[in-house]
């Protein structure tokens, strides 16, 4: 199957730009090169859905270096860096179907194809559950070995779905390594990086609306206000919204605090937490962005739909006018840190991937240890991805 990506040419930008990020992964680089001398991955296809962007690419080398007999690797959506997609799509043995300004047709297109090949797949290395429900609704009549589940967005819409997989799902996002470091630490840092990168503005000052004070959004929060903004949270679970305001966040009724908002930033993985019936109460040239998994926390067709005009600014910045007031929306509402920045910190992911390579390795070598269905990291993995990197920080 050819690759499918924004411009070829890109390959060796791309390449050049891994450079730096391979320095900085030291626990992907003991992973890599234990792949490579154990060729752990010998004869297996894999099919992914991560982000494509360096860090990902890194750990996509010591999957090939593992000896994997074919990748498939499908863009996320509104998140593919198009240099390193082309630099993949140049590798022997590699599928990138990803382009930055992918549709969500053409992105459920590009997973039905894959599983359509006609060729099994060993491992889903799976984001937002993407692979899991485009196996499941095309039936191709043959079944994973395993699959690994990045977020906590995939589970939920796996347990939507009530679906009883027949092979093993390792849930990244369960993981407590991930949960604390990555989306309280990393996603918190990243969401500021998107946002000071798309607008160049100052945070100080600004009366800043977070949705959803779970492991990211509080994460989120925090960094903000540490930058001096007024921070607002609303969660809908009332444990939440207290310990938001214990962390000295203002909380309160949900139209009061859209009322307030000079920026407001969704990061619940709910659908239509923003949406039209909102423009009332939204303030003159508000800005509006999303960190959850999908950009469907705000329904942007909705806001389209009413708007006179959609205006582009700057590249990330659209401008909707609703009479005399203009909304500012980032990004097209794709996972900011992820579309208007690097994503996570190199660090945070150094970690995460690693606790994707683990969980793989585990699921080729040692799969009378699991159990089909969902199911927590193992215990041990985690350790050991904590033990290196301590090591690495010396
Ligand atoms: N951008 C990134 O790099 C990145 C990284 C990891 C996770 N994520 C995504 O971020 C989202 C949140 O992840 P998390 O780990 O914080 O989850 P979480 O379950 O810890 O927190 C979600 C919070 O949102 C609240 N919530 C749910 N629906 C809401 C609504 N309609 N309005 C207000 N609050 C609501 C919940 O009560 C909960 O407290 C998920 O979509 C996840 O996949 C993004």
């Amino acid at each position: 199957m050819k690759s499918i990506v924004k411009n070829p040419d890109l390959a060796a930008s791309g390449a050049e730009r891994m450079k730096w990020f391979r320095e900085r992964m030291p626990i992907i680089t003991a992973y890599n090169e234990r792949f490579k001398r154990e060729q752990t991955f010998r004869g297996k296809v894999i099919a992914t859905t991560m982000h494509i962007e360096p860090k990902s690419a890194y750990w996509i080398e010591g999957l090939l270096a593992g000896g994997a007999q074919h990748i498939y690797f499908v863009g996320y959506l509104g998140t593919t860096k198009d240099d390193t997609a082309a630099y993949l799509a140049s590798l022997p043995r590699m599928t990138v179907l990803g382009k930055s300004d992918d549709t969500y047709q053409e992105h459920l297109a590009n997973l039905d194809a894959v599983i359509q090949n006609g060729r099994k797949i060993n491992l889903f290395l799976d984001n937002g559950a993407a692979f899991i429900l485009a196996h499941r609704r095309n039936h191709p009549g043959w079944q994973p070995d395993g699959a690994n589940e990045e977020t906590r967005s995939g589970r939920l819409y796996i347990e939507q779905e009530a679906y009883e997989a027949p092979y093993p799902i390792a849930v990244i996002d369960d993981s407590s390594l991930k949960r604390l470091l990555e989306n309280y630490t990393g996603v918190g840092q990243s969401v500021v990086d998107g946002f000071m990168r798309a607008t160049s503005l100052l945070v100080g000052g600004k009366n800043i609306l977070i949705f959803g004070y779970g492991y990211c959004g509080s994460g989120v929060a925090n960094k903000f206000k540490g930058l001096g903004a007024n921070t607002m949270v609303y969660d809908t679970s009332p444990l939440y919204q207290l310990k938001a305001k214990v962390d000295g966040h203002i909380v309160g009724e949900k139209e009061e605090l859209i009322s307030r908002a000079d920026v407001i930033i969704t990061v619940t993985g709910s659908f239509g937490v923003i949406s039209a019936e909102h423009i009332p109460l939204l303030k003159n040239k508000v800005i509006l962005a999303n960190a959850g998994c999908l950009g469907f926390e705000i329904d942007l067709k909705g806001l389209e739909e009413k708007a006179d005009r959609k205006t582009p600014l700057r590249p990330g910045v659209d401008k909707y006018t609703y009479g005399e007031k203009a909304v500012y929306v980032l990004a097209n509402t794709h996972a900011l840190n992820l579309a208007a920045a690097d994503g996570n910190p190199i660090e945070i992911m150094d970690l995460g991937l690693a606790l994707q390579a683990g969980c793989a390795e585990r699921i080729i070598k040692a799969p009378e240890t699991l159990v089909n269905g969902l199911q927590n990291v193992p215990e041990d993995i985690s350790l050991e991805v904590c033990r290196l990197s301590l090591e690495a920080q010396g």
